[in-house]
């Protein structure tokens, strides 16, 4: 393990919002592992990722509580970084219930705002933002000029909730980046139903031997490996006040981009060639808010962090395979 990173984190009090789902829970591990003292709070909403079994053996304090109404003061008070992880993250959810959406992305978004300027002024924050909003790309691959058009209401409350994080570094100089995702997978993902990805259901139906629907097939996607996001959270917080990162928003993508028929074939051959799939038309009550193909630019993030995924696609199936078939009854 790196030295100066573990240097940096020994002892530093962290919150991480939204830390019993799939990408928070992954920090809490990696945050526990290097020495930080870490609280998660986490609301257990039942449609996204939060799963009790993702905390198991992190040792982190795991606070339930909803950031829409959780008093918010003592939990951030003294803490020196923020991972900012919690969101309603269904894209469908967002349609159904714009409200409820924009609630938690936007609206607690500046409750926590708040409660950081009064209980914690200098502490880092990461927020974690979405390729989501760049909508339909209009070019490949996509950097951070991209025009935002959000295709959904999520991607509406999303972008909302960056940038009231962003505004705090510009009018107030606290040191804040945005990471905005590309779609990630790997170990404590939601697997039990489509509702994180349609790699979550593809794992569990490969693993249970069933086949998996490929919705349209020609669609390009640069899967990010978990390992590779924390690593990048890590690096952001890292960097957080230097120029070149303090205040910015940065796309981060994964591995090269694949179709979705091509990362149909590397499961099954992760797989060890078991699993079959079948073609299908998009649904129509998705193909609205469907994005087509998406591919991040994300050479600023590398430029300005030094960070790359290791981890490549077919190694990244592989363990998730392996990791999946091992706790099968906590994820379905
Ligand atoms: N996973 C991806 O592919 C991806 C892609 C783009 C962006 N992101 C962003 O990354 C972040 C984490 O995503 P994830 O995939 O880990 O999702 P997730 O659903 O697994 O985790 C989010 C967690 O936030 C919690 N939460 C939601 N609302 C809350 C509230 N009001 N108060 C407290 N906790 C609340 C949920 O219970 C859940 O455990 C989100 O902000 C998401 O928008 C993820």
């Amino acid at each position: 393990m790196n030295a100066d990173r573990q240097a940096f984190w020994r002892g530093k009090r962290v919150l991480v919002t939204g830390g019993a789902g799939f990408l928070g829970s992954a920090l809490c591990h990696a945050l526990a592992g290097l020495g930080a003292r870490v609280t998660a709070i986490d609301a257990m909403l039942p449609d996204g990722g939060a799963n009790i079994a993702n905390l198991e053996g992190a040792g982190v304090l795991l606070v339930r509580g909803d950031v829409r109404e959780v008093e918010l003061h003592s939990l951030v008070t003294g803490i020196d970084v923020l991972f900012n992880m919690a969101a309603q993250t269904s894209h469908m959810g967002g349609q159904r219930d714009p409200v409820a959406d924009i609630a938690i992305n936007a609206v607690a978004q500046v409750r926590l705002v708040q409660a950081l300027r009064e209980a914690a002024p200098a502490a880092r924050v990461v927020h974690a933002s979405t390729r989501q909003f760049y909508g339909r790309p209009i070019r490949l691959p996509v950097d951070e000029l991209h025009p935002v058009q959000p295709p959904d209401a999520n991607g509406v409350s999303k972008f909302a909730g960056e940038q009231y994080w962003l505004l705090e570094q510009r009018v107030l100089g606290r040191p804040v980046t945005a990471l905005r995702l590309t779609n990630c997978y790997g170990p404590r993902l939601r697997i039990r139903d489509a509702r994180q990805t349609f790699l979550g259901i593809w794992l569990r139906r490969v693993i249970e031997g069933e086949p998996f629907e490929v919705w349209g097939g020609e669609q390009l996607r640069d899967l990010a490996y978990v390992d590779d996001v924390t690593d990048a959270f890590l690096a952001a917080a890292e960097h957080a006040d230097a120029p070149a990162i303090a205040g910015r928003a940065f796309n981060l993508g994964g591995a090269p981009p694949a179709s979705l028929l091509d990362l149909a074939e590397r499961l099954i051959a992760a797989n060890d060639g078991e699993g079959r799939f079948e073609v299908k038309e998009f649904p129509a009550d998705r193909a609205p808010i469907d994005i087509g193909s998406y591919h991040a630019d994300d050479r600023a993030f590398r430029a300005a962090t030094g960070w790359a995924p290791k981890v490549g696609l077919d190694e990244g199936l592989r363990r998730s395979l392996v990791w999946y078939r091992a706790r099968l009854v906590d994820y379905v």
